[in-house]
């Protein structure tokens, strides 16, 4: 077993939460997640109300454990979500893109646990200020939608010698045992995985998207914000998305002042293509991590997986590259 600040605090067997995904991660998910001793998050942003209440009662028909609802905070109906959110009384809430003040202070009044996702070390800080009660650091490696600063590497010491004794989990690039391991090698608490659960079973990704992060590598993936800009997506201008690297993106970076001109033509473009299934055009949402997903499995066997290697990693590792004896500290 594996324990954190994380597990404690969550009431978690292993130190994993998979991320509120919007489009991606609804209740079967979570639920999958929470009762395999996982943390579960439901990507709300994309439901109405009644949809999200709904969801949330999916988890709770298949689960009694902790689980939580993930935020698009810049996106207008956030109010009207967390309202659903805190009246169905979920354990923890996460925000990510928005300042999280006023709303961390209307969760804490019910004790609801909120989680800050931050993608530098100046936003944990004023997360921590704000009262979070854990950070999920991202790194520019995650998938879908993540900042410009840094790597989940250096991030994630940098944020944790920064705001002291908050719980910190690593976002971005992390999806087998290797990559929990290291980061908790880091001092982080556990990880927040987006990419390896959208190649889940109930993850609610269309086929092409789970198969997309089967089938394409760690190179594969880049940050841009050509298609938020056409769509006029509620996201900070210092925010891009992780998604796969395809001939339309190629075509338009480095124009991305141009695109307004023609944003009639190119959503149609963008429309045709969702519609034939055309990989040419459309926007698949991931990270680098993809290239370590191999096969699309069942949500609770990817949590059992990644902690059973992580583990095993743990165990060997250490011992296996420290040699006893005097350091030799002769200069040439
Ligand atoms: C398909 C997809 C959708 C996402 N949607 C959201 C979202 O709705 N809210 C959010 O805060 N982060 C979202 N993210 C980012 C994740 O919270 C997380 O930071 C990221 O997936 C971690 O990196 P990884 O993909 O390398 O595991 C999304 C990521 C993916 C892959």
């Amino acid at each position: 077993m594996l324990r954190t600040r994380v597990t404690e605090m969550f009431g978690l067997d292993h130190p994993i939460i998979s991320a509120p995904m919007a489009g991606t991660s609804g209740g079967a998910l979570a639920a999958a997640v929470s009762a395999a001793g996982g943390l579960g998050m439901i990507g709300a942003s994309v439901y109405s109300p009644e949809q999200l209440a709904a969801e949330i009662r999916l988890v709770r028909d298949h689960t009694d454990r902790n689980f939580g609802v993930g935020f698009i905070t810049s996106a207008p109906n956030t109010d009207e979500l967390m309202d659903v959110a805190i009246e169905h009384q979920v354990p923890v809430i996460a925000h990510a893109f928005a300042d999280p003040g006023r709303h961390i202070a209307a969760a804490s009044q019910v004790g609801i646990k909120t989680i800050v996702q931050v993608q530098s070390v100046e936003l944990a800080r004023r997360a921590v200020a704000a009262g979070a009660d854990a950070i999920a650091v991202q790194g520019i490696e995650a998938g879908g939608h993540t900042g410009y600063v840094g790597g989940t590497l250096p991030m994630v010491p940098a944020v944790i010698d920064a705001i002291g004794d908050i719980p910190v989990v690593a976002a971005g690039g992390i999806a087998d045992g290797r990559g929990l391991a290291a980061v908790l090698m880091l001092g982080a608490d556990g990880a927040w995985m987006g990419t390896r659960f959208v190649a889940s079973e109930e993850s609610t990704s269309n086929a092409l998207s789970k198969q997309a992060v089967v089938d394409h590598g760690a190179d594969e993936w880049v940050l841009t914000r050509i298609y938020d800009i056409l769509t006029h997506a509620p996201f900070p201008d210092d925010i891009g998305e992780r998604i796969l690297n395809n001939p339309f993106i190629e075509a338009w970076t480095g124009f991305e002042n141009e695109l307004d001109e023609h944003r009639t033509e190119l959503l149609q473009q963008i429309q045709q293509g969702s519609e034939s299934g055309d990989l040419d055009i459309i926007r698949v949402l991931a990270g680098n991590s993809a290239g370590l997903v191999h096969e699309i499995l069942p949500a609770g066997e990817i949590v059992r997986r990644v902690v059973a290697e992580a583990e095993m990693i743990l165990r060997s590792r250490p011992s296996g590259i420290i040699i006893e004896g005097e350091a030799d500290t002769s200069v040439a």
